[in-house]
């Protein structure tokens, strides 16, 4: 079914995205990018431009982007496996063969006994199909439409034609067992459980968990047997081993991994029951909890509990957490996003799923030391994903919390107060580092300089905020910028003189150079009699030679348009940009907030008086997509 990961990165390897994107659209080479005009929307002057360095395209004007799969998939409208069959011909890298991967998902059952079949004697298809429990349609992902359209994980496994194929090799041998259905049984009988025990409900109950909640979450209990599985399902034991749920002891004896524990089962994001949480009734039992292990179908470092029922409750903003209850506690009281790694750290993988539900994500952190070692480990993971655009929070919990404790405690509305007060990253990096200096002397402010140039030198070289970041540090710190605009005492001059978002985005471009990859496509519209077109004009020029340096990138485009200085002193000391633009976040939302208003400004005056109907219709089109894009920007 799936191709795993290492065929996929061996292919992309020996693909080259400039080559294969050559060969659809005419590239030019522009300083380090390669620009053309994009293939996934109409446009007469290029905002596509492809990065051989980091195998990605990215479109500035419809923000089409992916690396080199995502561009055969989009622009042929060809699905994953399609796809990735070309990649393989052309790289002569070899994709799994099929009849090996259905293998893995099945185990030999063994011979049932004869009293225990049940007969279905007027239909002998019945007798050789398998399955007697139901699992969820696994071709049809039943929130597909409230994804971003960029969302790909699905993409992956749509339509696989290898599916297909499991389903058939199924079918042939009565005696495989699949471990999908083997675990989605385990899951009922588990849930079956627990009415029968005193103690598990009491369990729930005390933690604070409704009816309804428990059933919402499949909660269930495994009972104190040591073979209690094996009695349940005598023809599986196969393919519970596989699963690890029967462990086989020193002496060759076969015991359950998870007795006398109430039971969280793990589902993947369609749905699937892939794994199970076994957590012990009381804290004297060690370990508290226990998961069971990786297997062929369970692969905890690419999984996060709580997404597929937060995606199912239309989850908008997301969270994550550290523990289960955490998040089921938080659903129960509607946060419906939260989510938590499966007793794993969260790593990279973890962090850009979330990133796929939405751009804004808040990761919190128990109030105790683990959390805090747990917040500084995430930080530096969490940085290299920071492109442009996405926003990270850090919400680290008061002492001795986590979020089930403190939303008991402190009610929903507290709890949802100090969830909205969690500092952005750009600040909760700032705190972090500046509490172990003392920041009132020189010596101080330069070690915390020292050390926020280690981590940002994991930031995308590409982006923006790894400029941003050291930038608003300096101000904070209050080191003074050489170069300050000349202040204009002539106070009823700046009172005459409205300010419009043409000032705005000039003054976000001069005191953030690195942002005009926001304001790129306005050089098409900007009328040619405004100061910002001549800015955008100069920007272009330099912009691929833009030092990496922020500070010296800042003089470098001071220097571009010193003939305009004065006009751009008055013009950035009236818009107050340094105190707008204090959070690097804010920064770069500002920027792509007034580069979508001036384009829609200057496509709606150009529609006043079309030169030509064709030109008419295409500022139309044009306009349509502009307004869809502001739209969705407010909804996420
Ligand atoms: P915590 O120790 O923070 O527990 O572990 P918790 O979530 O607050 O659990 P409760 O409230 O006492 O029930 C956080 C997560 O770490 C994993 C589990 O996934 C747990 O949810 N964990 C913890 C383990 O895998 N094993 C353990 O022994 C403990
Ligand atoms: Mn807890």
């Amino acid at each position: 079914m799936a191709i795993p990961q290492h065929t996929i990165d061996q292919i992309l390897d020996r693909t080259d995205i400039v080559d294969l994107i050559g060969q659809r659209v005419k590239l030019k080479k522009t300083g380090r990018t390669w620009s053309g005009c994009c293939p996934f929307h109409q446009e007469k002057s290029p905002s596509f431009h492809v990065y051989r360095d980091k195998q990605y395209f990215h479109c500035f004007g419809c923000q089409a982007n992916g690396n080199a799969i995502r561009f055969l998939m989009d622009i042929d409208s060809r699905n994953f496996i399609d796809v990735m069959k070309d990649l393989s011909n052309q790289t002569g890298i070899e994709l799994p063969k099929d009849n090996q991967d259905s293998k893995r998902l099945s185990y030999k059952k063994e011979a049932p006994k004869p009293v225990s079949i049940p007969v279905a004697p007027n239909n002998p298809a019945q007798q050789k199909t398998q399955p007697t429990v139901s699992v969820p349609d696994t071709s049809i992902d039943p929130f597909a439409e409230i994804l971003p359209p960029s969302f790909d994980d699905s993409a992956y496994h749509f339509n696989d034609p290898f599916m297909q194929f499991d389903m058939a090799a199924a079918e042939d041998t009565a005696q495989e067992g699949n471990l999908y259905d083997l675990l989605e049984s385990v899951a009922q009988y588990y849930e079956s459980q627990l009415p029968g025990s005193k103690t598990a409900q009491q369990y729930f109950k005390q933690r604070g968990l409704s009816a309804e909640t428990i059933q919402f979450w499949r909660l269930g209990y495994a009972p104190e047997d040591w073979q209690h599985l094996e009695k349940k399902f005598p023809q599986d034991v196969e393919g519970l081993k596989l699963l690890g749920l029967i462990r086989t002891s020193d002496n060759g004896r076969a015991f359950d991994l998870l007795r006398d524990r109430v039971i969280f089962p793990i589902r993947d994001s369609k749905g699937r029951v892939v794994g199970f949480g076994g957590r012990a009734l009381n804290d004297e039992i060690k370990p508290k909890y226990i998961n069971s292990p990786d297997s062929e179908v369970f692969h905890k470092n690419q999984l996060l509990y709580g997404l597929y029922e937060g995606r199912k409750l239309k989850a908008q903003d997301w969270l994550m957490v550290e523990g289960y209850m955490d998040v089921i506690a938080l659903q129960q009281y509607g946060i419906n996003g939260a989510v938590a790694t499966l007793g794993t750290a969260s790593n990279i993988e973890h962090l850009n799923i979330l990133f796929k539900q939405n751009n804004r994500i808040t990761l919190a952190f128990d109030g105790d030391a683990a959390g805090q070692k747990a917040a500084r480990r995430t930080l530096e993971i969490a940085l290299p994903l920071l492109n442009d655009g996405r926003e990270l929070k850090f919400f680290v919990l008061p002492k001795e919390h986590d979020p089930d404790s403190l939303i008991r405690q402190e009610g929903i509305e507290n709890f949802q107060r100090l969830l909205q007060q969690a500092p952005l990253l750009s600040d909760f990096i700032f705190a972090y580092l500046t509490q172990n200096h003392d920041i009132t002397t020189p010596e101080g402010k330069s070690l915390v300089m020292a050390e926020l140039r280690q981590l940002t030198e994991l930031l995308p070289k590409t982006g923006s905020f790894r400029y941003l970041l050291s930038q608003s540090f300096k101000e904070k710190l209050g080191y003074g910028r050489r170069w300050t605009p000349q202040v204009s005492n002539d106070a009823s001059l700046s009172f005459s003189i409205r300010t419009r978002d043409e000032d705005f985005a000039l003054a976000i471009l001069m005191h953030h150079p690195f942002l005009y990859i926001h304001f790129e496509t306005l050089r098409a519209v900007v009328p040619q009699n405004e100061l910002l077109a001549e800015v955008l004009r100069l920007m272009n020029i330099v912009f691929e030679e833009l030092p990496d340096d922020q500070e010296l990138a800042t003089y470098y485009v001071l220097g571009a348009c010193s003939s305009y200085a004065q006009e751009i002193a008055d013009i950035i000391q009236r818009t107050n940009i340094e105190a707008l633009t204090q959070a690097p976040e804010m920064a770069d939302k500002l920027a792509t907030e007034y580069a979508l208003a001036l384009q829609e400004k200057y496509l709606r005056n150009k529609m006043k008086s079309p030169g030509s109907l064709i030109e008419s219709r295409n500022l139309r089109q044009q306009l349509n997509e502009l307004t869809k894009k502001i739209s969705l920007r407010l909804v996420s």
